[in-house]
């Protein structure tokens, strides 16, 4: 049916690229691009010999005219973007000037400045309209899937949402002292930043970690968990209609967090370049090369992960809760694609929007955020590729 260009070889890409594999009818054709082509030819080699067939290219994806040529010769009907939020911009760039769709799992976040959101992505829209392709954004789990289970509650249980608590809980052990689960970077600057919350038409900022709740997690158990401040908060603020309070928890482990704490106090979080052995160097960047790389935790890790949201608001005059959420188990995922939950989780719905967008399932020119598209073909499909979900109408509460 159609022809992917997957940008990026690291532990989503290589979700995504197992996945496609599986869906050889709809994704005929792959090429996998990245920056280190080793990477991309490791890949191929394990997948090569199936239905789809798969090329792979060298490409520097913050160089828009390289990322132009690429798309000029392999000529995908999508471009899914893996690598890091830092090339959403010049991705998008290149689908412009070569009319392609384009996908992605995280919203734009300048390398300088440890600040993501939508602005600069959604002022795409007009250009996208115009050239008559479809960006779909945040095309993960958390943003992705929450999205998409929030345009489900939306569409067939209430009239008005009016508070919603998203809940990612990793119940994950992967034996180290301390790493992370998917790229460092990235994953650092989103912990150590102040959380943020909507209510009542307001942004409130609170510290970072302020925010503390036990939740007793369906199939995992009780966790502790922390209001943080994630991007599709910004895009349910202004697409769930009714929408009083909107928040994001995620449990840490107290492990995990005193060891964040010691690396922030004596500097190593920073991302202001300092001057080592005559070299300028970013600590936070040098903290990522000394951490196990996260696409290599699938063996290791055990337990689940459990990722949903809870809606309340009014059906027909009445008052209703509905807690919708996906538990997926480490090692089923390893056995399954060699990979550990959280890439798991990130690669599935990001091949199944890809999917939507070939099938002309979500066909709308334009840049849009996930729940701004029929659900209900994705959560077909999220049952038939690995993250089932379920449902709950009388869940514990967060308060
Ligand atoms: N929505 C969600 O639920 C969710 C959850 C987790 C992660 N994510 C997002 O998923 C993305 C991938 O995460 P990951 O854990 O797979 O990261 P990763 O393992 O670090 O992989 C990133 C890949 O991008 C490549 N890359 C980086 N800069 C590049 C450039 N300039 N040109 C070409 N390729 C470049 C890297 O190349 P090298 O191999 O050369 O370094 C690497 O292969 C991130 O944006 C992350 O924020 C989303």
């Amino acid at each position: 049916m159609g022809k992917a260009l997957i940008i990026g070889a690291g532990g989503v890409s290589s979700v995504v690229v197992h996945k496609c594999c599986q869906n050889s009818d709809v994704f005929e054709e792959i090429c996998i691009a990245s920056r280190t082509k080793s990477k991309c030819d490791a890949l191929k080699e394990k997948l090569d010999g199936g239905k789809t067939k798969i090329s792979t290219a060298q490409v520097d994806a913050d160089n828009i005219d390289e990322l132009i040529a690429l798309i000029n010769d392999f000529k995908p009907d999508i471009v899914i973007n893996v690598a890091l939020p830092y090339q959403d911009l010049t991705i998008m760039d290149a689908c412009l000037a070569t009319k392609t769709h384009y996908l992605d799992t995280a919203n734009y976040e300048p390398p300088d400045t440890a600040k993501f959101e939508y602005k600069w992505q959604w002022e795409y829209r007009e250009k996208f309209k115009e050239a008559g392709i479809t960006a779909v954004l945040g095309c993960g789990f958390d943003p992705g899937v929450t999205g998409v289970f929030s345009a489900y509650a939306q569409k067939h249980h209430f009239d008005e949402i009016h508070y919603i608590d998203i809940l990612d809980a990793n119940a994950g052990d992967h034996g180290y002292p301390f790493a992370t689960n998917f790229n460092p970077e990235i994953n650092i600057r989103e912990v150590t930043s102040k959380g943020r919350y909507f209510e009542d038409g307001k942004w409130v900022e609170t510290e970072p970690m302020e925010i503390k709740r036990v939740y007793d997690f369906p199939q995992i158990g009780e966790k502790d968990m922390y209001l943080l401040y994630h991007e599709e908060l910004e895009s349910l603020a202004v697409n769930i209609r009714g929408i009083k309070r909107i928040r994001f928890f995620m449990t840490f482990s107290q492990n995990y967090l005193t060891h964040l704490k010691c690396l922030e106090n004596v500097g190593m979080t920073s991302i202001e370049p300092i001057e080592f052995e005559g070299k300028e160097i970013i600590p936070l960047q040098f903290l990522k090369a000394v951490l196990p790389d996260p696409a290599t935790l699938g063996p290791r890790t055990v337990g689940k992960t459990n990722i949903g949201c809870i809606f309340r608001g009014i059906k027909e005059g009445k008052p209703k809760t509905y807690y919708l959420y996906n538990v997926c188990d480490h090692q089923e995922c390893y056995r399954e694609v060699g990979s550990q939950a959280i890439s798991y989780t990130t690669g599935v719905p990001a091949m199944i929007g890809a999917m939507m967008v070939l099938t002309g399932k979500w066909n709308k020119p334009g840049v849009y955020n996930v729940e701004e598209f029929d659900p209900d073909p994705f959560m077909e499909e999220l049952n038939k590729w690995g993250l089932p979900w379920n449902e709950d109408f009388n869940p514990q509460l967060v308060d």
